[in-house]
Order: C-alpha cells, then structure tokens, then sequence
C-alpha cells in the first residue's frame, strides 16, 4: 500500500490564475489525493476539493502577501523572511505545494528548523508567489539553501537564479561561504551550474587587480571554494603559464556569457536587502 501511495496521486493544481500538472508525489491528505484538480489559495495556500470551496475561503481569508518580514524591495519584486517556527501551518502548506515539484525523499515536513525566503511579484491585487528557498537556522556544513523551487508557471524566467542570486547575498551579509545541500535535483543542477558560471565569470571581466586566486573570488562571491574550484574546471578556464595555474577566459566562454547576461533580465540589488542575520 505505501508503494502505492507514493504513486504521484494529483493530477493538477489551481494556484490563482494559474492552472499547473503536478509532477511528483505529494502528501496532501488522503481525501485530496485522487482528485482532478486541487485548488490552492495563492494567499494562504491552504487547499480545497472545489472551486467553489475556494471562493467562499477567499471571501474569508484576508491575506495578501506571505507572511513573515519583507525585506527587500525592489521594483515589483519583494521577498518575505518566514520563520517555520511562527508561521507553521503557512510553510507546511508550501511545503505540501513544493513537494509536487520535488522528487526529494527528504523534503522536511517539520518546518520549524527551517527559514523560508518568498520572493513574490506585487500587482494590485496582491503579492503573488513566484518561488522561494528554504535555509536551515543552523548548518553544520555550512549550506546556504535547503530547498529550492520556482512554482513551474514561473519558471525559466530567471527567478530561480534570482533566488541563488539572493541566497548568496545572505551569505554575503553573514559573512559566510555557502553552498546548497546535496543531493541537488537535475534542474537544480542546471541553475546553479548556470549562476556560478555567470558570477565568476562577471567577477572576473569586471577585476582591475590583478590576478584572482579561487580564494579570492570565493570570499568575493560567497561561493565556496569547491564550487569555484569545478565551475572552473567545468568551464576550462585553468591554464598552465610557466609553471603555473592560471584562470583565462576564452572568447568561447566570453561568447556564450554574453548571451546568458543578455537574457537575464532582472537583479538583485543589494542595497535593498533590509536584513539581518537572524539571531
Ligand atoms: N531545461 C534545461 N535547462 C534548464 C531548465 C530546463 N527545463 N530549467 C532551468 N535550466 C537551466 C538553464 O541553464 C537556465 O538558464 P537559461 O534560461 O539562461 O539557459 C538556468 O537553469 C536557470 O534558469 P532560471 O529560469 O533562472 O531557473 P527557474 O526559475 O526555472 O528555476 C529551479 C530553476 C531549479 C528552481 C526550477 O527548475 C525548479 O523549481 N525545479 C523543481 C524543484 C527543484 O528541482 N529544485 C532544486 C532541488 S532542491
Ligand atoms: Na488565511
């Protein structure tokens, strides 16, 4: 039976004017299971069998943002600092939404060691949740991101690199070095690859002093030195000079960076993360 119950049992989710196929196996409870589509509050993300049941839940719920603190503000974009501790029913809720999308057998579903990090669009109806990452208070190995996830009508916009992008300014702010945990999801895989290769790239065109070791770019960047080290060798840029190692950029890699940095529209900016490391 357990076996069974592991089966992928939603087929699709309503989350506010957006219609999505879940892709993997989620635990909303039994009754929920094997119904066509299930309808999520984009507020609360509480969940009902019917549209119907939604309605008179929106009639009620009177949320329009994440919970939590905004703390950075930029444009229509904000992102929302949650304590799984305080807001435990909201981060079971988008724990129970992300797991459809994460073929993770050890998502968390005790939320309370866990920050969570909401980055919304702002309309005039309300803060709408493009995706988030979820942080441990207290990393032994030091990880930056737990869990990671666009919610799929927003994703391969760039936010998920938005996300990495904003995981490591925390990182920055505490000064610390991170990584995400292990193991990443092959698209996780893709869109870390994909924003180390384009911040340590940008690093170094935009270098005026002189050589930079791969400690300097990781105390620069937050990266730690093992992502450096194999974004590195991925992307070739070491090169032998008279006896020793040397980071060069190629005009293949400088190409294929120009067009990545044409396609990323949007930006963290720093100066409008209002934070600090939680105590
Ligand atoms: N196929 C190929 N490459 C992909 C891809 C896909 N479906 N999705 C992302 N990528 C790669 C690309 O290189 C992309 O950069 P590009 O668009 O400039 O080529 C890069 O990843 C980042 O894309 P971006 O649009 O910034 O990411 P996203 O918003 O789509 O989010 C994830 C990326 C990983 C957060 C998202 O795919 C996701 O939520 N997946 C499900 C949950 C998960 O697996 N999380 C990680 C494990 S915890
Ligand atoms: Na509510």
């Amino acid at each position: 039976i357990s076996e069974i119950a592991r089966v992928k049992n939603l087929n699709r989710l309503q989350i506010g004017k957006h219609e999505v196929d879940a892709w993997y196996f989620s635990p909303y409870p039994k009754e929920y299971a094997h119904l066509p589509i299930l309808y999520i509050c984009e507020f609360c993300l509480s969940f009902y069998p019917s549209p119907m049941m939604l309605s008179r839940h929106r009639l009620r719920c009177t949320m329009l943002h994440p919970p939590g603190n905004e703390i950075y503000r930029h444009e229509d974009i904000s992102v929302y600092e949650i304590d799984g501790k305080r807001q435990l029913t909201w981060c079971r809720n988008l724990s129970l939404l992300s797991k459809c999308f994460l073929d993770h057998k050890t998502l968390y579903y005790d939320v309370t060691p866990f920050m969570y990090y909401v980055m919304g669009q702002r309309d005039s109806t309300g803060c709408h949740v493009i995706g988030y990452f979820s942080k441990e208070k207290e990393s032994a190995e030091s990880y930056n991101v737990a869990c990671i996830l666009t919610l799929p009508q927003h994703q391969r916009h760039g936010y998920g690199k938005l996300l990495i992008e904003f995981s490591y300014e925390l990182s920055k702010k505490e000064g610390k070095l991170g990584s995400p945990e292990k193991p990443l999801s092959d698209l996780g895989l893709l869109g870390y690859r994909a924003y180390w290769a384009e911040t340590i790239i940008e690093l170094l065109l935009n270098n005026t002093d002189g050589e930079l070791s791969i400690d300097d770019i990781a105390q620069k960047t937050s990266i730690t030195h093992a992502d450096v080290q194999n974004t590195c060798v991925t992307l070739q840029l070491f090169r032998h000079y008279k006896g020793q190692n040397m980071i060069c950029l190629t005009n293949s890699v400088l190409e294929r960076h120009e067009k990545a940095r044409n396609k990323r529209r949007r930006r963290i900016h720093p100066e409008c993360l209002k934070w600090k490391p939680p105590t």
